[in-house]
């Protein structure tokens, strides 16, 4: 099976960031063809300051390699390094109807938080379509935030193989992960958007602050609680194994637990799984010669695929000269 998913540089990476899509991404690559890009012609619809997008970009990079991405693997890009995402952007584009596009929530969303509506922002989902099609995976694992995508994704390759009468782009499917939804510390979806994430490679002692800052109910510590209510607990289920969360859930419900004693875990299990990470991601960060190697050998990768889809494309577009 071929893999390919996503992320934005367009901020510092969370444990939704993680749970919802990275630690997939890390899994797949063991038993599948897998193709991970950083989204950064994406991130251009947010961030504008160049010096910002450049280290951004670097940091997701290293975020992927430190968190146990292995580059002989699994493919590792920046999306801009294969620029005929673009190309079918524009040819995907006017098989596109104005319609579906007006559906995407994203948008919506984006815009009520203060995005400014650029025409780039309203495209954004074809050239999320683009950017998958343009390597025909089977399977894309994502958030459920972005299944919405994927579908609209769906739908312009069947649009494309429908107008040209041809079978040159995938179906890709949406693979959700472990954790679809992460909730940040007011319990809304974790986003660095909202300002309620934990960010994974942040200084020990803010991780720890914002740990101790989940929003609890006010339920004595005596009286038993329902562990499914309650984002300290969602938080701590992702770090914890079963039999230790089924322990917790336990307690919740027999009455006895202090909200202080979960969260002082959740900051002990943090430390325990990304602790090491961290460390390994200092020493990357000290050789970006390498890590840029690792970028530039993943986009040759990846680009030899998109070039031959793309001379696919062409030639059923009627976009040739000779047939
Ligand atoms: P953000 O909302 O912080 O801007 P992105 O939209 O850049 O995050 O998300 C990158 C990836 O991480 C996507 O696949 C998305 O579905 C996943 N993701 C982000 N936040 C969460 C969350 N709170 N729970 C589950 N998955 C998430
Ligand atoms: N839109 C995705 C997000 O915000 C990032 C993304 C861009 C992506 N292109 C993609 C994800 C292709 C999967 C596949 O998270």
């Amino acid at each position: 099976m071929r893999v390919l998913s996503g992320i934005q540089p367009s901020g510092k990476l969370h444990l939704g960031n993680y749970f919802g899509a990275m630690k997939q991404h890390i899994a797949l690559q063991e038993e599948h063809e897998c193709f991970f890009f950083v989204a950064n012609f994406h991130a251009l619809t947010t961030i504008q300051n160049p010096a910002e997008l450049q280290a951004l970009t670097l940091d997701v990079a290293l975020d992927y390699v430190a968190l146990g991405l292995d580059p002989n693997k699994a493919a590792l890009f920046r999306q801009s390094d294969v620029p005929e995402v673009t190309e079918l952007t524009w040819i995907l584009a006017t098989v596109t109807g104005k319609g579906l596009m007006e559906r995407a929530h994203s948008y919506k969303d984006k815009i009520t938080k203060g995005v400014q509506p650029s025409m780039g922002l309203f495209n954004y989902p074809i050239l999320m379509a683009s950017d998958i099609l343009i390597y025909r995976p089977n399977a894309v694992p994502v958030g459920k935030d972005q299944v919405q995508h994927i579908e609209m994704t769906q739908d312009m390759a069947g649009h494309f193989n429908n107008t040209y009468k041809c079978d040159v782009l995938v179906r890709p499917e949406p693979l959700l992960g472990e954790a679809p939804f992460v909730p940040g510390i007011d319990g809304q979806k974790m986003s660095k958007s909202y300002g309620n994430h934990i960010e994974l490679f942040d200084d020990p002692k803010i991780v720890k602050k914002r740990i101790m800052s989940i929003k609890t109910d006010s339920t004595p510590v005596e009286a038993p609680k329902n562990p499914d209510n309650c984002n300290a607990f969602a938080i701590l289920k992702l770090l914890a194994d079963e039999a230790e969360a089924a322990d917790w859930a336990k307690r919740y419900r027999a009455g006895g637990v202090g909200y202080g004693d979960v969260k002082k875990r959740i900051v002990e299990l943090f430390e325990q799984e990304f602790g090491p990470a961290r460390e390994r991601r200092a020493e990357l960060a000290a050789r970006p010669q390498e890590m840029e190697d690792i970028l530039v050998a993943g986009a040759q990768r990846a680009r030899k695929e998109a070039q031959e889809t793309m001379k696919l494309v062409r030639e059923a577009c009627g976009l040739v000269c000779v047939g």
